[in-house]
């Protein structure tokens, strides 16, 4: 129907003719003129239409938004003082000599570029939304950034496989997505919160190197980097430890960005341990263009009177750290209640703060809610620790470490953000050394920091028994600019340490083997040595087209209470559905309260 896509119409073709198709994006009737740009996935094209051409003319009069046209016409040079060069067809112009409405449009709900439209609006009419070639370009790098990783692993020796979504809930620690069965009265089948036991289970039969792009469905909170369905580069390996396994990592990653953006990362990324990160940042995902650190202080505070400091300061899971804020002295009161009003989101009961005016008159040089509380030896030292000069404010969190850290951890980032203090450019991270299990306050017990199949250090296996709270496992994650991009691990792969992992996180073998027996079983018959990580695709995407949400980079997401309002999923079903499936709904009244 064509000759040339809208966008390749350049001035290599003046004086010819071109046939081009695509939707009105807008018409404008300049008094006996009229222009049409005509837009397809490829760009805009600024067709003319004159009266000396009376049919075309007619139809061009005719037209409207969204309309679907098929125009042939002449490339000429635009008038002068008419061009454009921020588009790449903006030099030039098609003289219409033949338009065909090839099909109409009812008038859109919104106008495509209008920023001021509502997500539910354009998520309900998400086909126009992706019209847009914000989006039609994000989607067309999300398929050159799939592609480029699949012939990375492939020239790489690894194999894609397809794993069930029909299967048994896996844990990775999200609620799962229950489907019920027909054939098996009051059984269910669970939507696989990753491949992760059968990728594993490839091992053992020898694949030796496994890759899939794969679709995983975790019932969660949802926030603007996490949706119910999303995507993993998901892989495993045998026979490869942890170092050779991310350094193959990090250069298809390295490569990626080299290929698709021409941007050069750092080689090798660098790495922190766990610990390091949640005492510079208070976070597993630091976000390192953001100069700003926590620096401990509570080794000076344990004996202060002031209770909010000395109490978190002598408990062995309490933490007191200051926040370093340059310039900070500019913040007014509102801005300081504002943000002790963001760290109350994470629990902190307070935000205690010194404002330094002038330090070389000492205490008097300072400003501060708590300076009457603190004495000169634990001001010395704050001032000493966190470097801070006159100008500069410095913020305090006192608490159980785990509020600490997430509330100062998620200051810093808001800091960074609202002070302009975020670097430009890629800073990737390896974070290593996570600690097997994380104590669950809650439900009194121990929970897996990555999940269950994870390996302990060598050296640390005994800690199992003795220690598990300072265990630490053979587990990596991959971070981008505070962005979780990746996650995996060296697996176990001997039953008896398996086992014993699985009676520390409260499943006992019975349990177990009703769980996880297929996989216990497996790893009875000859299970190679094995680790892998699997990439939020989603994520990578996000970061790399520059957009704020992962539903900018998903055709067709879910919005943030995980229904889909294009095609109001979920919904009812027929009674006959339901009694096919031997389910019973509740009438919400009758639900008992929780
Ligand atoms: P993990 O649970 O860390 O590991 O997931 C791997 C990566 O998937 C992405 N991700 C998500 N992206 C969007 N929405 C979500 N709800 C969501 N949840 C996770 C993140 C994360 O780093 N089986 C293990 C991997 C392994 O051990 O090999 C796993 O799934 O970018
Ligand atoms: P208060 O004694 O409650 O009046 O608190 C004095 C100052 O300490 C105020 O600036 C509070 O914001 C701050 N503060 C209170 N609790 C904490 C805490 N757990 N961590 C940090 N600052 C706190």
């Amino acid at each position: 129907m064509r000759t040339q896509y809208c966008g390749e119409v350049n001035e290599s073709l003046i004086d010819q003719e071109v046939t081009v198709c695509g939707w009105v994006h807008r018409r404008r009737d300049h008094g006996g003129v009229i222009f049409i740009d005509l837009r397809d996935r490829s760009g805009m094209l600024q067709m003319v239409f004159d009266p000396d051409k009376p049919e075309s003319f007619m139809t061009a009069e005719k037209v409207r938004s969204e309309y679907v046209l098929r125009v042939r016409g002449k490339v000429r040079h635009r008038p002068q003082g008419t061009t454009n060069p921020n588009i790449p067809t903006g030099m030039i112009e098609v003289l219409g000599l033949e338009l065909e409405i090839v099909n109409a449009s009812e008038t859109p709900p919104f106008v495509l570029d209008d920023e001021t439209v509502s997500e539910e609006l354009r998520l309900r009419y998400r086909y126009l939304d992706l019209r847009r070639p914000e989006m039609l370009q994000r989607l067309q790098l999300r398929s050159r950034i799939a592609t480029f990783l699949r012939n990375y692993l492939d020239q790489n020796g690894f194999i894609e496989v397809e794993t069930p979504m029909l299967t048994r809930a896996t844990p990775e620690g999200a609620r799962d997505y229950l489907v019920p069965s027909r054939t098996h009265e009051g059984s269910f089948f669970a939507l696989p919160q990753s491949p992760q036991l059968f990728k594993q289970l490839l091992m053992v039969s020898g694949l030796d190197r496994y890759y899939q792009v794969v679709r995983c469905f975790r019932d969660e909170d949802l926030r603007a980097d996490r949706q119910p369905e999303f995507t993993q580069l998901d892989i495993e390996t045998s026979f490869l430890d942890e170092t050779t396994i991310m350094q193959l990592m990090e250069e298809m990653i390295r490569r990626l960005f080299a290929q698709t953006l021409e941007i050069p990362l750092h080689n090798p990324f660098p790495q922190m341990t766990y610990a390091e990160a949640m005492q510079r940042f208070g976070s597993d995902k630091p976000d390192l263009r953001i100069p700003l650190e926590l620096v401990d202080i509570g080794d000076v505070l344990r004996d202060v009177e002031f209770k909010v400091f000395s109490g978190p300061a002598t408990d062995p899971e309490g933490r007191v750290a200051a926040l370093h804020l340059p310039k900070g002295g500019e913040l007014t009161r509102k801005e300081i209640d504002d943000y002790t009003k963001y760290v109350s989101i994470f629990g902190a009961k307070g935000l205690a703060y010194i404002k330094v005016n002038e330090w070389a008159k000492g205490r008097d040089g300072l400003q501060s809610p708590i300076l009457k509380f603190l004495p000169d030896a634990a001001v010395d030292a704050i001032m000493q620790r966190t470097g801070a000069a006159d100008g500069d404010l410095i913020f305090f969190g006192a608490d159980k470490a785990r509020i600490v850290n997430e509330a100062l951890g998620a200051l810093r980032v808001k800091l960074g953000h609202d002070r302009g203090l975020v670097e430009h450019g890629w800073k990737p991270l390896w974070v290593i050394d996570f600690p097997m299990f994380e104590w669950d306050e809650g439900a009194k017990r121990w929970v897996a920091l990555h999940h269950p199949f994870t390996a302990p250090k060598e050296e640390h296996v005994e800690l199992l028994a003795t220690d598990p709270g300072a265990c630490i496992s053979r587990a990596y994650d991959l971070v981008l600019n505070g962005t979780e991009v990746g996650g995996g691990s060296m697996r176990i792969y001997r039953p008896h340490i398996q086992q014993q992992v699985l009676r520390h996180l409260g499943i006992d073998d019975e349990e177990a083997r009703d769980k996880f027996g297929f996989l216990l079983d497996a790893l009875k018959y000859g299970c190679p040595p094995h680790g892998g990580i699997a990439f939020g695709l989603d994520r990578l995407v996000m970061l790399m087209t520059g957009a704020q949400s992962i539903r900018d980079v998903m055709a067709f997401p879910k919005t943030q209470t995980a229904s889909c309002l294009l095609t109001q999923a979920p919904s009812p079903v027929s009674e006959k559905q339901l009694r096919e499936l031997h389910i019973r709904v509740r009438k919400p009244s009758a639900e008992p309260s929780a």
